[in-house]
């Protein structure tokens, strides 16, 4: 049985996680608007993988006997200033959720509820991929400068992304 802390940070953490599918989601729009279809297309790979984070928590409090509660989703911004503007924010927004998955292993270790620390391992590794991979992308950005056929190749690159699969799905 999980205890009741525990099960309202991790409720609090489902909340940001559907946040952050939002967010992507709103870029994504904001990609189509733009005529950027790969980049939209990564975005919306990306609010795939944020759902599922949030699924993976709300199947883990359920299963430790805990109640998943919900409260509203914040609603997230619309437009950017130019496509890296969005993904200098979507770096910015990886390494929040990093914060905060810190906070809940620190909170985990606290409480000496090792059953979390074990499960909350797995969002640990996937912070270090999530900020890799935009991290590359803004760095592309910064490399191509203001050469319009780069951001059109990097547009078609993008397009490519394909979602990773959950290893620890049964
Ligand atoms: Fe669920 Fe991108 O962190």
């Amino acid at each position: 049985m999980i205890s009741e802390k525990m099960q309202k940070a991790l409720n609090d953490q489902i909340n940001a996680e559907f946040f952050s599918a939002y967010l992507y989601l709103a870029m994504a729009a904001y990609f189509e608007e733009k005529n950027l279809p790969g980049f939209a297309h990564w975005m919306e790979v990306q609010y795939e993988e944020e759902t599922m984070h949030a699924m993976k928590m709300y199947r883990y409090v359920v299963d430790r006997g805990g109640r998943a509660q919900f409260k509203a989703i914040e609603e997230p911004q619309k437009d950017w200033d130019s496509p890296l503007a969005a993904f200098e924010a979507t770096y910015e927004h990886e390494q929040y959720i990093t914060s905060r998955i810190n906070d809940l292993m620190k909170l985990a270790s606290e409480l000496s509820d090792f059953t979390t620390q074990s499960f909350l391992k797995w969002y640990l590794d996937e912070q270090v991929e999530e900020e890799a991979n935009v991290d590359e992308i803004v760095q592309s950005f910064h490399l191509m400068g203001n050469d319009s056929r780069g951001l059109f190749m990097l547009d078609r690159e993008l397009k490519l992304r394909q979602a990773s699969p959950d290893p620890t799905a049964p």
